[in-house]
């Protein structure tokens, strides 16, 4: 049975990825790791928890090695929003804690997973159905690292025979754990303000279309690819995956369907409706449905219903 590293355990998609590994491989057979001493998280169970900080590239391998883990999901990075606030502190962040995880994998010569996002794609990139192979000159210091990111992880294949894998993600929502410094984590904040104002403010203009997943679709991807026959995949890492793609007023518009007096006004922010603008409209996911199988099951009607209902669940509660 294999055991897994997972780093960035407490952000938005690790604190919900521990435990689903740890329901599907046991709890022992997954190593949550990040930067914050232990956040208590009941439904992550008492699996084992390490803190690393991700750019120390000896403390990194010595948890590997002293778990003798077979896979490392490396999720530890900085958003494009708050990357563009701290360039010098992404990159550094971004790319030496990816080295270590790659050279860890090495190393140990175990599975590798670290997700790509749509951001590594930018303004003179086929905005529509984006194909998978295509021009990519991104113009953030978040999509700079993740460009590098997805070459550097194509090499430790190519050069060090590693099993790297990955998925450029759109933007994630959940209702778990909340997004820090991304450019679509206006998507995930209108269902929070939805249910508590009844009103949301977008920093995102009307008409900038975006792709989105919901979380449990994004969780599925992960394990699906991680498991997926190696023999299949034709490219390796940097899939395109996307789940639907919408506008702020698309949001508003499902959301109003079960809150119809919910209200959405806008004060666009510059920085990041520049970012979003450099990003794709909607991207094609082909490659990924042919060579692993994806196949999301949230579109924005059923993700909407479903963030409502669980986010109103705790709305109510005293
Ligand atoms: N959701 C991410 C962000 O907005 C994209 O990878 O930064």
């Amino acid at each position: 049975m294999k055991t897994i590293l997972v780093t960035g355990a407490c952000g938005q998609i690790g604190s919900e990825l521990v435990t689903k590994l740890r329901s599907l491989y046991g709890e022992d057979h997954v190593v949550a790791t990040d930067i914050r001493v232990a956040v208590d998280n009941p439904a992550q169970g008492d699996g084992p928890y390490e803190t690393l900080d991700v750019t120390d590239g000896k403390q990194f391998l010595e948890i590997a090695k002293k778990y003798q883990v077979d896979a490392v999901i490396h999720l530890a990075a900085l958003l494009s929003a708050k990357a563009e606030a701290n360039p010098q502190r992404a990159w550094h962040l971004n790319m030496t804690g990816l080295v270590n995880g790659l050279e860890t994998a090495r190393e140990l010569q175990c599975q590798f997973f670290t997700p790509s996002s749509i951001a590594a794609f930018g303004p003179s990139t086929p905005q529509d159905q984006t194909p998978q192979d295509t021009i990519q000159r991104p113009n953030t210091i978040y999509g700079v690292t993740k460009v590098s990111g997805e070459l550097l992880c194509d090499y430790y294949y190519q050069r060090f025979n590693v099993d790297t894998r990955g998925v450029r993600f759109p933007g994630l929502i959940s209702y778990v754990t909340p997004p820090g410094g991304g450019t679509t984590d206006y998507a995930v904040e209108i269902y929070y303000h939805a249910v508590q104002h009844k009103k949301y403010t977008s920093y995102i203009a009307a008409g900038t279309k975006m792709d989105m997943m919901y979380m449990p679709d994004a969780l599925d991807a992960i394990v699906q690819l991680m498991e997926a026959d190696p023999t299949k995949l034709v490219h390796r890492n940097a899939f395109n995956i996307s789940a639907m793609s919408f506008a702020p007023e698309d949001v508003a518009a499902a959301i109003r369907a079960r809150i119809p007096e919910f209200l959405l006004t806008f004060d666009v922010d510059p920085i990041r409706q520049r970012i979003a603008e450099s990003w794709p409209n909607s991207i094609d996911s082909r490659c990924a449905v042919d060579e692993w199988g994806f196949r999301p099951r949230y579109d924005l009607e059923s993700m909407t219903k479903d963030m409502l209902d669980k986010l109103l669940a705790r709305h109510r509660m005293p």
